[in-house]
C-alpha cells in the first residue's frame, strides 16, 4: 500500500533557473490545499546535510512568482555524492517528519533524489534548469526567460558590431548542452552556430564563411558560440589575425540566470509544481515530473535517467540554411 504522506519538503538545487520560484509556490500551496505539512530546505543538499529547514505557510510564498532565482537558495553539494551523506539526508528527512520531498533541479539533483528515494524517503524531481538538457522532458524550467535574455543582449551587440563592421563571437550557456545556442542562432539570426554537439573545429571552414561573406558585403559576422565550446576569446584573435576582420568576444555569463520569469516558466513551473505535489499525496516515489508531446507526465527517475537526446537534426539544417 501507498505511504500516506503528512509532510513535504522541497528543495531547489544545481544551477538556478528563473520559475523555480514559482515551482516552490505551487509545491507549497498545493500541499497545503490537501492539509499537508510543509517544510523548505534551504541551500539544496547543502542545507539538508546542515539541517537548514524553515517551515512555509501560504504567506513564506507570497509574492515571489514574479521573482527570478529561488527563495530557498541552491547548492552544489559534494558530500550528498556518497554514500554517507544521502544516509545522513534521509536521517535529517525522517528526524524533521518529512516524507516526501519535491527536488527541483537537474540530472545531478535528480540522481541524489534517486538515492533518498531508495533511502525511504519519498521523492519527486521537478526539472529545473535554463539548459533543456533533460532527456524525459520537452521543457526545463528557466528555458524560456533564458534565451529572451540571451537574445535581447545579443541583439545589442548585433548593433555595435554592424556599426563598427566587426565579427563577434556571443558565449552563451549551456555546459555541455547547445540549445540556448541553437535557439538564439536561429532567433538572432546569426552567422554562424557552434553547438558542442555538432561542431568540429573546423576554425577554417569558420574563416572561410567570414571571407565569403565579407565579399558579399555583409556588414557583420555573428558566430553564436556555446560555453561547453569555450574559449572564445583565443577563438576572437585567431579569426581577427585570419580575416583581417576586427573581432570581438562577448560572454553573457550568469545573466541568462537571473530575471522575472517569462509567462511560460511561470506556467510550466506552476503546473509541474503541483504535478509533483499531487504526486507525492497520492504515495508516488522515485518519479520525474516532465512536459511530453504537449502532456505533463511523469517518468521513474531510473527510466528518465537513463533516456538520451540530441539537438533536433531539422532545426540544426534549417539554422544553417537561414544564416546564408
Ligand atoms: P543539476 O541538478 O543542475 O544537474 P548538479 O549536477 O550540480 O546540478 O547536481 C546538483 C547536486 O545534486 C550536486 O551538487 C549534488 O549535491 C547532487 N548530486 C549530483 N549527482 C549526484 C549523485 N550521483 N548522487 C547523489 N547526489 C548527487
Ligand atoms: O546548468 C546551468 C548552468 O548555468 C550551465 O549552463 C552552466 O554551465 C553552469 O550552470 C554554470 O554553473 P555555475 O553557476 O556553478 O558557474
Amino acid at each position: 500500500m501507498a505511504k500516506e504522506i503528512n509532510t513535504i519538503g522541497v528543495l531547489t538545487s544545481g544551477g538556478d533557473a528563473p520559475g523555480m520560484n514559482a515551482a516552490i509556490r505551487a509545491v507549497v500551496r498545493t500541499a497545503l490545499s490537501k492539509g499537508k505539512t510543509v517544510k523548505g530546505i534551504m541551500r539544496g543538499y547543502q542545507g539538508l546535510l546542515e539541517e537548514e529547514i524553515v517551515d512555509m505557510d501560504a504567506h513564506s510564498v507570497s509574492d515571489i512568482i514574479q521573482r527570478g532565482g529561488t527563495i530557498l537558495g541552491t547548492a552544489r553539494c559534494m558530500d550528498f555524492v556518497t554514500p554517507e551523506g544521502q544516509m545522513k539526508g534521509a536521517e535529517i528527512c525522517r528526524k524533521h517528519g518529512i516524507e516526501g520531498l519535491v527536488v527541483i533541479g537537474g540530472d545531478g539533483s535528480f540522481r541524489g533524489a534517486q538515492k533518498l528515494a531508495h533511502l525511504g524517503i519519498n521523492t519527486i524531481g521537478v526539472p529545473g534548469t535554463i539548459d533543456l538538457d533533460i532527456a524525459c522532458t520537452d521543457y526545463t524550467i528557466g528555458f524560456d526567460t533564458a534565451v529572451n535574455t540571451a537574445m535581447d543582449a545579443i541583439d545589442k551587440v548585433r548593433d555595435t558590431s554592424t556599426s563598427h563592421e566587426r565579427c563577434s563571437i556571443i558565449e552563451v550557456m549551456g555546459r555541455h548542452a547547445g540549445y540556448i545556442a541553437l535557439w538564439c542562432g536561429i532567433a538572432n539570426g546569426a552567422e554562424d552556430i557552434l553547438l558542442p554537439e555538432r561542431y568540429n573545429h573546423d576554425e577554417q571552414k569558420l574563416i572561410n564563411h567570414i571571407i565569403n561573406s565579407r565579399k558579399k558585403g555583409k556588414k557583420h559576422h555573428i558566430i553564436i558560440n556555446a560555453e561547453g565550446i569555450g574559449h572564445s576569446a583565443s577563438m576572437a584573435k585567431r579569426i581577427e589575425a585570419a580575416t583581417g576582420m576586427e573581432t570581438r568576444a562577448t560572454i553573457l555569463g550568469h545573466m541568462q540566470r537571473g530575471g522575472s520569469p517569462t509567462c511560460k516558466d511561470r506556467m510550466y513551473a506552476s503546473i509541474m509544481g503541483a504535478y509533483a505535489a499531487d504526486l507525492l499525496c497520492q504515495g508516488a516515489s522515485n518519479r520525474v515530473v516532465a512536459y511530453k508531446g504537449g502532456d505533463y507526465v511523469d517518468f521513474e527517475i531510473d527510466e528518465a535517467l537513463a533516456m538520451t537526446k540530441d539537438i533536433p537534426e531539422y532545426q540544426y539544417e534549417v539554422s544553417k540554411r537561414l544564416s546564408r
